[in-house]
């Protein structure tokens, strides 16, 4: 067995505002680690395409660019992280996104409950990836992914071989719904009034990692692994 599946990664929190480069990231971090991505804003996008009642009372809710409750964001995140291909560690991937949400996180993680054979009840790796805010804006508006695989592109940024097609299995690439600019406003302002404060919170408890996300994507990689081997060691 390669030591990449046999090694404990525990939980890695990716914090950072909407086009910061948390997807793109997380992809390349699950295929290193082979630990899985936990995408909430994935898993909810799953369900509004599968017309589900989580995706049926998120649905309106992510159209406006707002937050989805806790209550329900935190069950789907409890429910994910039961499954057995999270128990060597896993990467959440726009979650926490509130104080509640972190504080239920830090609850979860030191519960007697929630199967404490798992080394993913240590402390979370939590990790901010900062970009300039007109650097965001022209990401978002530029991004395209594949609805087959969930590979990020970027009209600007991160070509694919042949026009608005999936490098990897042919698909036509899509541009997201909540990424029109009239969207994007409430985005980031849910993410200057609720998530903000979740950084703060991780940095008062002297857990918050910065990385400068306004850095080719392989550096910022790079840089990401760097602290995941040096915090594990
Ligand atoms: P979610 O899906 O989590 O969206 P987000 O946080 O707004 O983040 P994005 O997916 O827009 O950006 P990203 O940081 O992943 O960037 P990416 O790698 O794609 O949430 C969507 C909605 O779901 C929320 O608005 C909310 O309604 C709901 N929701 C989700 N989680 C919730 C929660 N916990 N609580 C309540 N509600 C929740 O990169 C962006 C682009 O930039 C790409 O095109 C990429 O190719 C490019 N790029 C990436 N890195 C670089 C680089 N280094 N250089 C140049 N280009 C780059």
């Amino acid at each position: 067995m390669s030591q990449e599946t046999s090694r404990n990664i525990g939980p890695i929190v990716l914090l950072g505002p909407p086009g910061a480069g948390k997807g793109t990231q997380s992809k390349r971090i699950m295929e290193h680690y082979l630990i899985p991505q936990v995408s909430t804003g994935d898993i909810l996008r799953y369900n509004v395409a599968q017309g589900t009642d989580l995706g049926l009372a998120a649905k309106a809710v992510m159209a406006r660019g707002e937050l989805v409750s806790d209550d329900l964001v935190c069950n789907m995140v409890l429910e994910r992280l039961r499954q057995p291909d999270c128990k060597r560690g896993y990467i959440l991937d726009g979650f926490p996104r509130t104080a509640a949400q972190a504080g239920w996180l830090d609850a979860l993680l030191d519960s007697e409950f929630f199967d404490n054979t798992r080394p993913t009840r240590a402390w979370p790796i939590v990790i901010r990836l900062d970009v300039d805010y007109n650097k965001l804006l022209l990401r978002i508006t530029g991004r395209r992914s594949c609805p087959a695989c969930g590979r990020i592109y970027n009209v600007h940024f991160q070509l694919p071989r042949t026009d608005e097609i999936c490098d990897f299995d042919g698909s036509k690439l899509v541009s997201r719904n909540d990424d029109r600019l009239e969207v994007i406003q409430p985005r980031l302002a849910a993410y200057q009034e609720q998530t903000r404060p979740v950084a703060d919170y991780y940095e008062r408890t002297g857990r918050l990692i910065c990385v400068n996300g306004d850095q080719p994507m392989d550096e910022v990689t790079k840089q990401i692994y760097h602290i995941i081997e040096d915090r594990r060691a």
